[in-house]
């Protein structure tokens, strides 16, 4: 476990699992963007105590080592969006975990639906490219979701746990995984599940983790991402084992991506970090 791994998850009981909230900018961002971050950044840093969740951006690649510079990690984790299996090598045109890192990442999203449709990734893949985060040092959001068609045949159950069985690797652990349920058709159309079925999932989730996992699964975070946004956070962040989103859309504008964050509030016992030590 990394000094940086460890700053996106201080607990690993069921009790003390601690929400993230993280966004995901996919490819969207030039320098402009940077504001955003630094208002996130402070619209944190103004609150009386620190949020009760953890909160990270996944900005492109060509953003992440100088939002990393700007910004204390305490405040905002850094993660990468993909990553190669391998540390290093002739693979042109792809970031290995270990540059991530270098970058200033704590985490790297795996297998999000949008790179196994465009790039064809298999859960094989996907296995290969979180245990190169975790050799890195960093933690892995695991992404797995339906998409409609499956859904409409009943087999969302079914997907996601061949999805978690090929997906996720032997040796994960609520420091270095994190899952993210995220139903391929509620990913940027504004349609969401029914708490119902959301609960039903992450449940789900939740079961097929402790089959495998009889030690860690209670601490690992399981978070929802399709449409989250202000409007509906407050109603899905409470559904059972939903312990924090990922944030399409919403994320990148610092007053939205602020609402999700404040649905979880802050917690009275720990003050912010001091803003002299904070701000580089
Ligand atoms: P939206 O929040 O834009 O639906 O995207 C979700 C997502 O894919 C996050 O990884």
């Amino acid at each position: 476990m990394t000094e940086k791994a460890d700053a996106t998850q201080e607990n690993t009981g069921k009790q003390s699992r601690k929400p993230l909230v993280a966004g995901n900018w996919k490819m969207h961002g030039q320098k402009e963007q940077i504001q955003e971050v630094l208002a996130i950044r402070d619209a944190l840093m103004a609150m009386p105590n620190r949020p009760k969740a953890d909160v990270m951006i996944c900005p492109p690649a060509t953003l992440l080592m100088v939002m990393a510079e700007l910004i204390d990690k305490s405040v905002i984790a850094f993660g990468g969006q993909d990553c190669h299996a391998f540390e290093k090598g002739p693979h042109t045109g792809d970031i290995s975990a270990a540059m991530l890192k270098d970058a200033g990442a704590s985490a790297v999203i795996v297998g999000h639906s949008e790179r196994r449709e465009d790039h064809g990734e298999t859960d094989d893949l996907v296995q290969k490219k979180a245990m190169a985060t975790h050799n890195a040092g960093l933690a892995s959001i695991i992404c797995v979701g339906e998409t409609k068609g499956q859904r409409q045949y009943d087999l969302t159950l079914d997907v996601i746990n061949r999805q978690l069985e090929g997906s996720v690797p032997p040796e994960s652990t609520p420091q270095n995984t994190i899952i993210a349920y995220e139903p391929v058709w509620a990913i940027g159309t504004g349609l969401v599940p029914t708490l119902d079925d959301i609960a039903t999932v992450h449940a789900n989730i939740r079961e097929t983790l402790e089959k495998r996992f009889p030690e860690h699964a209670a601490g690992m975070r399981i978070l929802y991402g399709g449409s989250v946004k202000p409007g509906n956070a407050g109603q899905l962040m409470k559904v059972e084992n939903v312990d924090g989103a990922l944030v399409g859309g919403a994320s990148l504008k610092a007053d939205d991506f602020m609402k999700i964050i404040n649905v979880y509030g802050s917690d009275k016992k720990t003050p912010p970090p001091d803003p002299k030590q904070s701000v580089k």
